[in-house]
């Protein structure tokens, strides 16, 4: 009886430990990033090491409603042609929330569009490929007036 209870406790304290390293592990850097209504994020420049796990979370403290000035945030494979993809974004419209599914496969990450006074967020590995990886809004034409910025990997 005695020697059963002490592997249950051995059992339960071995699930504990490894329940708390794999939380450890699994904790991603948080990133947050806040947009304006002046079509801009606060964060232009991100540095990741090559597989990290990141989680970006994207404030709108504006006021304007998703329809009249609605902010993403959506990280592009590299070599993605911009200027496609921010077409086919326009194409694609508010009914897709402007992700283009013809780009599915050019998208490593990107969050949900949000209005005014709403927040979002998105966890994903940055790239295991070192270089400059590029995110955008998507809302037309917010990515053409420099609502972008660069996630480089090193
Ligand atoms: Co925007």
């Amino acid at each position: 009886m005695k020697s059963k209870l002490l592997s249950l406790l051995c059992i339960t304290a071995g699930l504990l430990a490894a329940g708390a390293s794999s939380a450890r592990a699994a904790e991603p850097r948080v990133i947050t990033i806040t947009t304006s209504d002046a079509m801009k994020f606060d964060v232009t420049a991100i540095t990741a090491a090559p597989g990290e796990e990141l989680k970006v979370v994207l404030v709108n403290p504006g006021s304007m409603p998703k329809l009249a000035m609605g902010h993403n945030w959506v990280l592009l494979k590299a070599g993605t042609d911009v200027t496609a993809f921010s077409n086919a974004a326009v194409s694609a419209g508010a009914a897709a929330d402007y992700l283009p599914a013809d780009f599915k496969a050019s998208i490593i990450a990107s969050t949900k569009l949000i209005g005014g006074g709403e927040k979002t967020e998105v966890t994903f590995k940055a790239p295991a490929e070192k270089g400059d990886y590029v995110f955008l809004c998507t809302f037309p034409p917010h990515a053409m007036i420099g609502m972008k910025g660069t996630l480089t990997v090193k």
